[in-house]
């Protein structure tokens, strides 16, 4: 660990990517402020995140407001120069909210009331919690809306919780009920209630439950109960975006998401938010059976499907929170591997990142945290190995002609070097609801695709439900969409009729929004798409591996496996090599006109979905794709005039770049956890 870190050169770059810090000077003694600002901005950080736990310090009576301190310190980073995020505080509401009030307290399954001493103990449905909040980020917005050094704002943190079980959230849920249903009676046949004669006659009989599993119940109505959830956070955080919006100009609004986590949907917020931001902690020990050390550098799959969901939203996003070093909370102390902290970073910019900021600057002394890898240990002066690199990348943009990095929104798009991949946040309630095989991993899933199609050097789009489909995409891959609409199954025709390849894969289209099966075979309304119907599925024991039989090879399968009737036309590519029904179908294509179906029937493990995609590019052809995949875990993507390879190997594997490349960063044979920066014209 290095003392002190050499000057940064950082001051200046406006252009992608600033990287910053969070700071929390309430946590340290004043006497302390001006050494550690000076201290960040001598790093070369250009942004400083502030005030996000701090509703006591700054209101310690109801509406007594305490901004001194956070002035100050906006006036110590304005005479660094270094900009401001600020946040709302509401993630951590003061004792005397939670005492004097204690109906803002989230309800428990069991009834009692979640308790003061962490964070996060509100219900967004609480009209006292509301009226708080509101007070605090009036007065916050009013009092620094103009400062010339903020630059943004972060509301809340990690918006998470538990179902509440309060009166507010079942009124407020009956309410979003009936205006969703209109009358009790197609509530009643939407859930199905005719099952177990569970009809309602009045809106006011309904609960919302208390986990998201239905544990035996209605999955119906939980799939709504979760879709409930994210709209009451969603109301939560536009009330707080309505404060700001008319104060803050220009400056960005956005909140810090975890990946996937089942809360929130950032597709409910997104409309409020002019950036999208996500938080990533990705090693964590947690890996079974590890058999090398890649769990020390993560899985670039998982990281790059977050950045570009984050990208598909609003063309603008940021990384708020990037893991240090060891976390507290894993359980498992595992160091990162040499260079993580500046791979992750790089791969940020890779993907598109406006900024980055990382949790946090100087490593706590006390609270539950205290174990959390900092930039700085807590003696605010001495460099961890995440601090060490976080100063090297800011060394090292300045190799780049930052100038020529356009923003993420203004990046060229060369369409025959993108795929799509459909990604739907409601179809990951639907499998916590109704999970049938409880090994299907719908996160997994994507990824899984994710690293596949990353192979083949291309960018990834990922498609919400409201994108087009545009038809110059040589390829793309909707896996498990198991809720389908009129609106999604047109998609997919029009794509394949303009000459598209598609595929689906198991587990699509077998029931509409309302998570009921169609009055039809399996899959009925993509049985003309695919050109096969699906006769019945198979999931195995734990202990099992079935295998499948594609292309002279086989492959490892276990979770699900759907067993196909292709029409006469269909071309079966593989099928299954043993259980009883040994040589039943398993995936599929059907040509059309000017495009093709491919139906992969199969959860199967990565090596069948990589040999797959690899296959699709070859059939696809006249595309731009690599010729030769990429090494699996190794990331090829483009910024502006540069090419970014990105090994996230724990060996060296050779730099895919053209003979007598001239490297600005890296060179032809790239380390564990290392990168490559050259110049190629598109
Ligand atoms: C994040 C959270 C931070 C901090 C961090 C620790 O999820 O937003 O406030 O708790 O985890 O890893």
């Amino acid at each position: 660990m290095g003392r002190r870190p050499r000057v940064g050169r950082n001051v200046g770059v406006d252009r992608p990517m600033r990287i910053g810090t969070y700071y929390y000077p309430e946590q340290w003694p004043r006497e302390q402020w001006e050494r550690d600002f000076d201290h960040i901005a001598s790093l070369g950080l250009r942004i400083v995140h502030m005030a996000e736990f701090a509703w006591f310090d700054l209101e310690p009576h109801p509406g007594d407001f305490q901004f001194d301190w956070l002035d100050q310190c906006l006036e110590m980073s304005r005479q660094r120069n270094l900009e401001v995020i600020l946040c709302t505080p509401t993630a951590a509401p003061p004792i005397w909210l939670s005492h004097e009030f204690p109906r803002t307290l989230p309800i428990r399954a069991n009834g009692t009331p979640a308790r003061f001493g962490g964070r996060r103990h509100y219900n967004p449905l609480s009209p006292e919690f509301q009226h708080a909040t509101r007070r605090i980020v009036t007065a916050m917005a009013s009092h620094f809306a103009d400062h010339p050094s903020v630059i943004g704002w972060q509301i809340d943190n990690e918006y998470s919780q538990f179902f509440d079980q309060s009166e507010f959230t079942h009124h407020a849920f009956r309410k979003w009920l009936r205006d969703k249903y209109g009358d009790i009676a197609t509530l009643n046949r939407a859930w199905g209630n005719q099952f177990w004669n569970t009809y309602y006659t009045d809106f006011g009989q309904i609960l919302f439950p208390p986990t998201r599993d239905p544990q035996y119940a209605n999955p119906h109505q939980h799939l709504d109960a979760s879709r409930f959830w994210s709209w009451a956070f969603a109301q939560f955080n536009r009330m707080q975006t309505e404060i700001l919006k008319p104060k803050i100009g220009s400056r960005f609004l956005t909140t810090n998401f975890m990946p996937l986590h089942l809360d929130c949907d950032p597709g409910d917020m997104a409309p409020d938010l002019s950036l999208m931001s996500w938080d990533s902690y990705p090693v964590t020990g947690w890996e079974k059976g590890a058999t090398d050390e890649t769990y020390r550098i993560a899985d670039p799959a998982a990281i790059g499907l977050m950045h570009d969901q984050m990208a598909s939203y609003k063309n603008r996003w940021a990384m708020l929170e990037i893991q240090l070093g060891q976390t507290n909370w894993s359980g498992v102390p595992a160091q990162l591997y040499p260079g993580a902290v500046r791979l992750w970073l790089w791969t940020a910019f890779a993907h598109g990142a406006e900024f980055v900021t990382t949790y946090r600057f100087r490593q706590p002394r006390f609270g539950i945290e205290l174990f959390h890898q900092a930039l700085v240990l807590p003696d605010g002066m001495t460099h961890s190995p995440g601090g060490e690199q976080f100063a090297q990348v800011i060394e090292e943009l300045h190799r780049l002609d930052l100038a020529r990095v356009p923003d993420w929104k203004d990046e060229p798009i060369d369409s025959k070097r993108t795929v799509g991949l459909v990604f739907d946040f409601d179809q990951l309630w639907n499998y916590e609801s109704m999970p049938q095989a409880k090994r299907w991993h719908q996160g997994r899933w994507w990824q899984m695709w994710y690293a596949a199609l990353s192979r083949l050097g291309v960018r990834i789009r990922v498609l919400l439900p409201g994108s087009d489909w545009h038809a110059d995409l040589p390829l793309i891959v909707a896996p498990g969409l198991q809720m389908a609409d009129e609106t999604l199954i047109g998609k997919m025709h029009a794509y394949v009729q303009s000459g598209g390849n598609l595929v689906l894969t198991a587990r699509t289209a077998l029931m509409d929004r309302t998570g009921q099966l169609w009055e039809d075979q399996i899959a009925g309304p993509i049985i003309p798409l695919i050109g096969a119907a699906i006769e019945t599925y198979d999931g195995l024991p734990e202990a099992v591996t079935g295998h499948i039989q594609f292309q002279k090879k086989k492959y490892a399968w276990n979770v699900w496996g759907d067993q196909l009737k292709p029409e006469p036309k269909t071309q079966v590519l593989a099928t299954y090599a043993d259980q009883f029904y040994a040589g039943a179908p398993a995936i599929t294509r059907r040509k059309t006109d000017r495009g093709s179906v491919h139906y992969f029937g199969v959860y199967s493990e990565q090596p069948l979905i990589d040999d797959f995609v690899l296959s699709l590019a070859k059939f696809i052809g006249k595309t731009r794709l690599l010729p030769a995949p990429l090494p699996a875990r190794v990331q090829l993507l483009r910024r502006g005039p540069y090419r970014i390879a990105l090994n996230y190997q724990d060996r060296p594997v050779k730099t895919p770049a053209p003979a007598k490349t001239k490297f600005l960063l890296g060179s032809s044979r790239l380390a564990p956890a290392d990168l490559a920066i050259w110049e190629e014209p598109l």
